[in-house]
């Protein structure tokens, strides 16, 4: 295989002199290819004819004129056309130097040839005419122009102007280019001055051997008058022969190659067409190697990305922005390893290719420069030439039709290592680690760059990289929190409890068995303070989970994406959107999943579902609370709560509580429903209007209080009957002062009545201690002593035995400790003996534990306890 490369250096192909220029001098100069009638003298007649490739339509009106002028046979009158634009005024020019330059023309070979097949000795001595519209004087109407005026100087008529020419004494060749910018400018006079220009051509047709060439104006503005014109121009079209100078998609390869190569050696083409077919053949793919030699050294596929592809745009110009395109290319190409220029090897980093292969204007697609920024030029070698081939041939206005399969993209690029396979994998590759633009159209397989960030895979594949989402669902659960109110703290996964408030806890997604997990915080144990006011919520099936992470991880790579992409907007803008419709999947992913409750009842672990109406903040929020109301677990309005029953509850035997103990007991029992502080107070407060408990201040002789306030910290509840008995004393009562002495033993009496009653048996009551011992400091061992706490701490906590209290002995090796607590302090001797255990286990340490009770709490205990362990008994 020879490379382009080398097929440059060996000579076999030659640039042309400017192509080489502007290959060390990056600078072309683009009038090469602007071709201008009026300026024709000023050619380098010689480089014209070098340049120019005798397309089989050109040669065909060639002859047809050589035919006309030499004797008078065939048409007098032509129309030049082009279908994809291209070739007209290079036709007309042509015509010219043919003319002007005879001795010239007559040397060229091609036209030899020509003139020999004609039977012509030479060029036919003619005078040429030109009109070019675009340097014509606006201000003189046709006829008075100054090639033209000597024609109509002997009448304005068809015949005149016929006689007139013929009075020239040679063939006449009248040469007209761009009538369209004349008449333009002529404003309303254009009628006339096309009528002037139709007589012209009618009269040429008369006389014996002039001929007539125009070009046709071409309707690309689409304007109202220039319409009429070039339907008044067609007048003119019915007696002309309309030719096309170049066939669109066969001519421009070898119309380029003549205008960029000096040489392009026949062999070097052939033999790197078989090379192309031996590379298509290696994958299977049939080849039209011919069309490989005919183009050499381009590339087909870059050929037809001009004549099929951009020739599409009514702004692409055609024949002359690609001549001036390839050759741009070409001379960037000097070094090129492969055998053809093909669409992969444009480089986009040179300044006028890429403005030109993004302009917006040319080609209706948005963002095109960005495409290029971001997804092709930071790409490098075998990767940059798949993208930049996939570039160009995404450059089509139809959606389905833009880019290129892997065939295609196989073909393209000519690979020497590697397949198609290895070819799709490497786009697919760039595809999801790192293209912003690219896209794979899952239809047809074509590999394509969109106006639009392929954001959703972008979001995705982002999101594959996101390992933790606990700061994420933290912040989820955060905002759930908000709609709870302020009764509930709801947070994830979080040790700290507040007795005041309904503590929702959200376990972590890792979590698999939430009674392990409420363990492990101590939730529910009898040293809890606040076991009736936690929720562990945990997710009901592990689909949901899955999906809840993977929005959780797609939201945090939208976050990622938008700091990355700070200042493009419209990136911005997709990714704000993404991130809206994370967020709602999110909630709602949330409420459906998240949906079993665990909690403390009755001295038991239950478990229990919710079924949100829909899944909405709010709804999940209603339904948690709803389904613990339901239950009678918690009651977040007070109205709802039966208070009769609550009070009873809470003042159990007793006449009066202690506002601030019957809240602590709330807290912690699990036989009452849970109310939040706040909800107690209104509770309270409607109970004491209601008259179902009283409410006294903490003074001797206690002072009832009509109307709570606050939280009621400091007061005691009072039964009915205890405030039905203040409330007699209070108007027994004679003035204040003098009696003071005297009232408070009258309370005391007051109180034997009713609670204080209990006092007095208190004191006289037998009481009895309770042991338990364990010899070896396993698990196992610990446990009957933490249950036996359990169950005494819950006596006491009902009937308020002032006296009770615990003993512990500890004794080892080292000697032994020993130690008494308050029963208020049970919780704290729970989880030092766990501890020890733990610290010790299996050690020889031996544990004694007793609990000095009245007897009848010790006998409850006993009861309760009774088949579980072996409670030593003792009376003190
Ligand atoms: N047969 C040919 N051989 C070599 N170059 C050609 C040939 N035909 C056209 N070209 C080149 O193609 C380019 C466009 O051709 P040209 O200027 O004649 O087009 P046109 O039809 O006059 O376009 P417009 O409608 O814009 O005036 C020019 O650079 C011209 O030199
Ligand atoms: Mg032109």
């Amino acid at each position: 295989m020879k490379s382009f490369g080398d097929a440059l250096k060996d000579g076999s192909v030659k640039l042309r002199d400017y192509v080489e220029r502007a290959a060390q001098t990056g600078a072309l100069d683009d009038r090469l290819f602007a071709v201008d009638l009026s300026k024709a003298d000023a050619l380098d007649a010689a480089e014209f004819f070098d340049r120019t490739e005798l397309v089989k339509n050109l040669e065909t009106l060639v002859r047809q004129v050589l035919r006309r002028v030499s004797q008078g046979s065939g048409n007098a009158v032509y129309l030049l056309d082009t279908v994809m634009g291209g070739g007209k005024s290079h036709t007309l020019v042509y015509l010219y130097l043919l003319f002007q330059k005879r001795p010239l023309a007559n040397s060229r070979p091609e036209l030899r040839e020509i003139l020999r097949d004609e039977e012509l000795g030479g060029v036919p001595d003619a005078e040429v005419v030109v009109f070019d519209g675009m340097s014509a004087d606006p201000s003189l109407p046709f006829e008075e122009q100054p090639n033209i005026a000597r024609f109509f100087e002997g009448g304005g008529g068809k015949d005149d102007v016929a006689k007139s020419i013929e009075a020239v004494g040679k063939p006449v060749v009248f040469l007209v280019d761009e009538v369209l910018a004349y008449l333009a400018k002529r404003k309303e006079m254009w009628v006339s001055d096309l009528a002037f220009i139709r007589t012209l051509a009618e009269a040429v047709a008369d006389t014996a051997n002039s001929v007539f060439v125009a070009t046709v104006p071409s309707d690309t503005s689409n304007q109202e008058g220039y319409k009429r014109l070039v339907a008044a121009f067609k007048e003119i079209k019915r007696k002309a022969e309309l030719i096309h100078p170049q066939n669109p998609g066969e001519d421009f390869a070898r119309i380029a190659r003549k205008q960029i190569f000096k040489l392009v050696d026949g062999r070097e083409a052939k033999e790197a067409a078989e090379w192309a077919r031996r590379m298509l053949e290696r994958e299977g793919y049939a080849v039209d190697e011919k069309r490989y030699a005919e183009c050499y050294p381009f590339h087909p596929m870059l050929i037809k990305v001009f004549t099929e592809r951009f020739a599409v745009f009514e702004n692409f110009q055609k024949t002359r922005e690609a001549l001036k395109l390839l050759a741009r290319m070409c001379a960037r190409s000097k070094s090129l390893p492969y055998p053809f220029i093909g669409p992969g090897d444009v480089d986009l980093d040179e300044r006028y290719l890429r403005d030109a292969l993004t302009s917006a204007n040319t080609f209706e697609i948005k963002n095109l420069s960005e495409i290029v920024s971001t997804d092709i030029l930071p790409a490098k070698d075998d990767k940059r030439r798949a993208l930049t081939a996939l570039y160009l041939y995404s450059l089509y206005p139809k959606e389905e039709q833009r880019g290129l399969d892997r065939r295609d993209l196989f073909e393209a690029l000519l690979p020497e290592n590697g397949s198609a396979s290895d070819l799709e994998r490497l786009v697919k590759d760039y595809i999801r680690q790192e293209a912003l633009y690219l896209e794979e159209n899952k239809e047809n397989g074509r590999f394509y760059f969109k106006e639009e960030v392929n954001i959703h895979a972008l979001v995705r594949r982002e999101a594959e990289n996101i390992g933790d989402v606990t700061q994420e669902l933290v912040k989820v659960v955060e905002e759930f929190s908000k709609e709870f109110g302020e009764h509930v703290s709801a947070a994830l996964d979080s040790p700290e409890v507040y007795p005041e408030k309904l503590n929702l806890v959200f376990t972590p997604l890792e979590i698999r068995n939430a009674e392990e997990y409420a363990d492990k915080r101590g939730f529910f144990g009898v040293d809890s303070r606040s076991a009736n006011a936690v929720v562990v919520v945990y997710p009901s099936e592990d689909a949901g989970v899955a999906e809840l992470e993977w929005a959780l991880k797609q939201n945090i790579a939208v976050e990622a994406l938008k700091k990355r992409f700070k200042g493009k907007k419209h990136v911005l803008e997709r990714l704000n959107e993404i991130g809206e419709e994370q967020h709602a999947e999110i909630t709602a992913k949330f409420s459906s999943t998240y949906t079993s409750l665990l909690l403390y009842k009755d001295r038991e672990k239950k478990h229990w579902r919710v079924q949100p109406r829909e899944y909405t903040l709010q709804a999940y929020a209603e339904a948690v609370k709803q389904t613990l109301a339901e239950k009678q677990k918690a009651y977040f309005d007070p109205s709802k709560v039966n208070l009769e029953l609550l009070f009873g509850r809470l003042l159990g035997e007793r006449s009066e509580v202690r506002v601030e103990d019957a809240y602590t007991n709330i807290a912690r029992s699990s036989t009452i429903p849970y109310l939040p502080r706040s909800v107690f107070t209104e509770a309270l407060r409607l109970a004491v209007e209601g008259g179902k408990v009283g409410l006294a201040d903490t003074s001797q002789p206690p002072r009832l209080i009509h109307h709570l306030s606050g939280r009621g910290d400091g007061l005691l509840i009072l039964s009915r009957e205890r405030k039905a008995v203040i409330e007699q004393e209070k108007a027994a009562a004679p003035a204040q002062g003098a009696q003071e002495a005297e009232r408070g033993e009258e309370n005391e009496a007051f109180g034997q009545q009713a609670g204080v009653k209990d006092k007095a048996e208190q004191k006289s009551a037998l009481r009895v201690k309770l042991t338990v011992s364990a010899t070896a400091l396993k698990k196992e061992d610990v446990h009957p002593a933490a249950l036996f706490l359990e169950y005494a701490e819950n006596a006491w906590r009902i009937s308020k035995d002032d006296g009770a209290f615990v003993e512990v002995k500890l004794s080892g090796y080292e000697g032994s400790a020993r130690f008494k607590a308050r029963m208020d302090k049970v919780g704290k001797v729970k989880s030092f003996i766990e501890a020890f255990a733990n610290a010790f286990e299996g050690e020889a340490h031996e544990l004694t534990l007793s609990v000095n009770l009245r007897e009848d709490l010790a006998k409850q205990v006993e009861e309760k306890l009774a088949g579980r362990m072996k409670l030593a008994r003792e009376e003190v």
